[in-house]
């Protein structure tokens, strides 16, 4: 048991990740009684690193024959949590009833999960289903998860120093880390199965949207590209997901999510590099240093300034 930045009062060591004990229940129901349909998107996350634009983006590639109409589209009135949600959040309560309304969720399902992939649930990944990860440079992570946790309302964060939560960071403890054990676990997965697991980096998909989005659209395999102006289709996508759009709608409607967090949360920056005007320079030293040494040899390596 551990205080760190997480949604849940403690950390709680489970399946070598530490998981928010608010949670724990809801993991356990996830892996045992979750089954994934072979034509299911998962988009996986390490918390703070881009989930919720990841999740908007793919609801609407997944969805585009459902709502080709991007005026009345479900985005634009829906938090995309709400749209997408994470079967090990919504399972830690009314077992039975949050089974059927996932099994009910009209398909190609889109869901949402920031388990490590060792603890994935079998049936995700033994079946056909795709998953799409996206990670973003730990500096900016930590920087996004401070903010969002002190700012946090109804589920109660520790009571931390910004110093504290970066030394337990550093020692890889805040919920679903450590961070490095995260990113390494689907970055080495996504190098043998390409066609199961696409990698993205935050930086990446902010300086090369439409680059990006379209790798998207093809790993899904989704049909936008066949005829018309797929161009436009993808800048039409690109532009109901972006951060004004969604922030503004953000702070008019309501929804689910404001149980977690405020909502405008969610939506703080979006920037690269906004941790320069946080860290000291030892912090950055420190950092840069594990960075380098947990993901030596790896191949990743991440962008930290804009
Ligand atoms: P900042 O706190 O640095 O602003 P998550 O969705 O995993 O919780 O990640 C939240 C981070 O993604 C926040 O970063 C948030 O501002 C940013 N974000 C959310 N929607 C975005 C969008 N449409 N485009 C770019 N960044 C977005």
């Amino acid at each position: 048991k551990e205080s760190g930045l997480g949604a849940a009062p403690y950390l709680h060591l489970f399946q070598d990740f530490w998981c928010p004990s608010y949670y724990v229940q809801g993991v356990n129901n996830f892996q045992k009684h979750f089954h994934a349909k072979d034509s299911d998107v998962f988009v996986a996350s390490f918390p703070k690193s881009g989930t919720t634009w990841l999740k908007a983006l793919a609801f609407v590639i997944v969805n585009h024959q459902r709502f080709s109409s991007f005026d009345h589209h479900p985005l634009l009135s829906s938090n995309p949590h709400q749209l997408v949600p994470f079967p090990e959040f919504i399972l830690s309560h009314d077992l039975h009833d949050k089974i059927l309304s996932l099994s009910n969720m009209s398909e190609p399902r889109v869901l949402g999960t920031h388990l490590p992939f060792p603890s994935l649930p079998e049936s995700i990944t033994k079946s056909n289903c795709k998953i799409i990860y996206i990670c973003r440079n730990p500096f900016d992570t930590f920087v996004s998860a401070w903010e969002f946790f002190t700012k946090m309302k109804l589920v109660s964060s520790p009571a931390l120093t910004f110093e504290e939560a970066f030394e337990k960071y550093c020692n890889g403890i805040m919920g679903f880390g450590p961070w490095w054990s995260h990113m390494l676990g689907y970055w080495k997965e996504s190098i043998t199965r390409p066609d199961k697991i696409l990698f993205l980096k935050y930086e990446d998909l902010k300086e090369d949207t439409a680059f990006h989005v379209k790798r998207i659209v093809e790993f899904l395999d989704s049909p936008i590209t066949q005829g018309g102006d797929s161009n436009a289709v993808i800048e039409n996508i690109i532009n109901v997901c972006g951060f004004e759009k969604m922030k503004d709608l953000e702070v008019n409607k309501s929804g689910d999510i404001d149980n977690i967090a405020e909502k405008k949360n969610f939506f703080r920056k979006g920037k690269i590099g906004d941790w320069i005007n946080y860290f000291s320079p030892s912090m950055m030293e420190k950092l840069s240093k594990i960075i380098e040494e947990k993901l030596s040899g790896s191949g990743l390596s991440f962008k930290v300034h804009s």
